[in-house]
């Protein structure tokens, strides 16, 4: 019997694990706070609306007196905290926003844990879902382990590496029971279509250019989000307090390589004559700041709990597609209105 908040569970990766934990644990009592915002989506969850351990709230984690409330009522015991502003091109723009929702709403969870827990931390748990983008860029070799130093180079990973650094030093200092997890480039249904794998497969679909950023050789460790949301699930339940774990699925590509892939795919299951999509790729102007290669060794959470992801790429992009596909509904409904204004902003 657990009673949790789930934080940012409209989004993308809050929606698996929103759902994993809704449907495998029915005696668990689960809060999904989501201030849905252009990136929260509740027909994410339309699937798990009605079941009688989940319980939707909209507000925003900067709400002190909402969070005092929520946890006046609901007593949680634990925290799974993925709400955040996600997306580096947008934090190039706007790095306040990130500070707000990322550094302020975190301590504003964890002031409203630590004040409620009121030192008595036994069954009590603070996780903090973070990236691998904490530890900056690596060259042509190398991984980020656990004990990397943080050295974020955008105002996204600046964000998330200060909300990591609170996270820590409310156990340090305080006591609070708590695990991070950095996790490397994630890519499923649901994703919104911003980020480079959703937004390709869209354009594809709408014969639109592919805006590679630079000459295309980034590198980028995908893992499933499917696969995340079942490490959350393991951590969360397994994991040792106080310690931090990386996730990611061993699985490096050049991005130049990935679209040429996805574009190969997408011929296919669109019944293109092959090279079709491939003739959409155009190199745009880079982003500012851009970090050369991510890749994760994942060694720890493999040895110490026996976790490896549960697909390979290709299958996964492909679930991926047809998820897409699919829906075709959901892709116009959140590529319509503000999304033109974000685009033509980003792109033109
Ligand atoms: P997302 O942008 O798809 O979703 C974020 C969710 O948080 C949305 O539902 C949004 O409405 C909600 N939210 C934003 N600001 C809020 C606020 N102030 N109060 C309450 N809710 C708010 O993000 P995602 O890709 O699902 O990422 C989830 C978490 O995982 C983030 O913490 C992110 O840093 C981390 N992460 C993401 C990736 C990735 O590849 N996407 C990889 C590793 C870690
Ligand atoms: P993204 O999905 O934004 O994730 P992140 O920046 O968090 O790794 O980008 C993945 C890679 O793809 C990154 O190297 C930037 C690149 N990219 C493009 O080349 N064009 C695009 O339009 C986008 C959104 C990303």
């Amino acid at each position: 019997m657990k009673k949790m908040l789930i934080t940012g569970g409209a989004g993308f990766i809050g929606s698996h694990v929103t759902r994993l934990i809704v449907n495998k644990y029915p005696s668990y009592d689960i809060v999904n706070l989501d201030a849905l915002t252009y990136a929260g989506n509740l027909e994410n969850l339309k699937d798990i609306e009605s079941a009688p351990n989940y319980t939707f709230v909209k507000g925003n984690i900067t709400d002190s007196i909402l969070m005092a409330k929520l946890f006046g009522q609901y007593s949680f015991d634990a925290v799974v905290h993925l709400a955040a502003e996600s997306h580096v091109d947008r934090s190039i723009n706007d790095p306040m926003a990130f500070a707000k929702t990322n550094i302020l709403g975190t301590i504003n969870l964890l002031n409203e844990a630590k004040r409620t827990w009121n030192g008595k931390w036994e069954g009590k748990r603070f996780y903090h879902v973070s990236t691998d983008e904490v530890y900056g860029t690596l060259g042509e070799s190398g991984l980020f382990t656990e004990n990397t130093p943080y050295n974020p180079n955008s105002p996204y990973s600046a964000s998330k590496a200060s909300s990591d650094h609170f996270v820590r030093a409310y156990g340090e200092t305080y006591g609070l029971p708590y695990i991070i997890s950095n996790c490397s480039n994630n890519y499923g249904p649901n994703q919104f279509p911003e980020k480079l794998i959703p937004l390709f497969i869209n354009n594809i679909i709408n014969n639109k250019p592919l805006p590679v950023y630079g000459d295309g050789n980034y590198t980028r460790d995908w893992l499933y989000v499917k696969d995340h949301a079942s490490s959350i699930d393991l951590l969360f339940h397994e994991g040792k307090n106080s310690e931090t774990y990386n996730i990611g699925g061993f699985n490096e590509w050049k991005n130049i390589d990935l679209v040429k892939l996805l574009c190969r795919i997408m011929d296919k299951k669109l019944q293109r004559i092959s090279g079709t999509s491939e003739k959409l790729i155009t190199f745009v102007k880079d982003r500012p700041g851009h970090d050369l290669r991510y890749a994760i060794d994942a060694s720890k959470i493999n040895q110490d709990l026996g976790w490896k992801p549960s697909v390979t790429f290709e299958e996964g992009l492909t679930k991926t597609i047809e998820w897409y596909l699919s829906n075709e509904v959901w892709l116009k409904s959140v590529t319509s209105g503000d999304y033109q204004n974000y685009y033509t902003k980003q792109y033109n």
